[in-house]
């Protein structure tokens, strides 16, 4: 094996491999938290009810780690400078749409069989306000998922698609919110769920308005630029 190749599966494409194992590492733990906090509650529901045990609890792990990649997404997506000091820009832009891919599944899979939950246990739909927000959640993530990825098929402007595609800004918090207020692990797992989701909602707001700043910026310089 020649030793470019070598190096290149060492550090993974990374700049700084001390600082690239620490990211790794963080990762994988903020990945595991809620993890453990379902594997706690699970094997005392399973078997209560076979709609339980086969829709709702793996629904219910399906957006656990759905919502921790989604999070993961929003940095990698952003081209943060101090990320990219680690990790070159088409490495993140890579895991993003990698990460991204399971993320979406994982959480379509927790809407529908949340939805089929529902109807098994009650009859029903249920559309009370907090399970409807989570609706409204996963209408943008489709169709912001969709637009990015078969915007050559749908012959898609780029404008249009990269618009639509924002809309992962909005699943974000309403899914936060939605998961605060229903979610089971997120009630039981203070230390485990509640407070990493609460960080990770305000890691998301200050990056949100970072880019908001740097769009507003390059806007501004864009229209004092002379145009020639
Ligand atoms: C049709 C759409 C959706 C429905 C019907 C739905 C339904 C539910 C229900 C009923 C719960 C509570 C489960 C329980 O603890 O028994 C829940 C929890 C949760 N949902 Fe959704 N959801 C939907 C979409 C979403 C979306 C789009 C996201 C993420 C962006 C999301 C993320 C979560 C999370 C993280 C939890 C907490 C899980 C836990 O603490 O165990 N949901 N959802």
């Amino acid at each position: 094996m020649s030793e470019k190749v070598k190096s290149k599966k060492r550090g993974a494409g990374s700049k700084n491999p001390t600082a690239a194992a620490i990211i790794y590492v963080v990762a994988v733990v903020l990945l595991v938290l809620p993890i453990t906090e379902w594997l706690g509650n699970a094997p005392r529901e399973f078997g209560t009810s076979p709609e339980l045990s086969f829709l709702n609890l793996p629904a219910r792990l399906f957006a656990l780690v759905g919502f921790v990649l989604m999070f993961y997404q929003f940095i990698l997506g952003i081209r943060l400078p101090l990320l990219e000091k680690v990790f070159p820009r088409a490495t993140n832009l890579k895991r993003h749409r990698m990460l991204g891919k399971v993320a979406f599944v994982l959480i379509l899979l927790h809407a529908v069989m949340m939805l089929s939950y529902d109807y098994a246990t009650f009859g029903q739909l249920l559309f009370e306000r907090y399970r409807v927000i989570g609706m409204i959640a996963a209408a943008c993530l489709v169709v912001g998922v969709v637009a990015a990825w078969f915007f050559k098929p749908l012959k898609l402007p780029t404008k249009a698609w990269r618009t639509l595609h924002l809309l992962g800004y909005v699943v974000f918090p309403l899914g936060f919110y939605h998961a605060n207020s229903l979610g089971t692990e997120v009630i039981t797992g203070e230390w485990t769920v509640q407070r990493p989701f609460t960080l990770f909602l305000i890691i998301y707001a200050v990056l949100l308005l970072y880019r908001i700043a740097i769009a507003v910026r390059t806007w501004s310089s864009g229209r004092t630029q002379p145009s020639g």
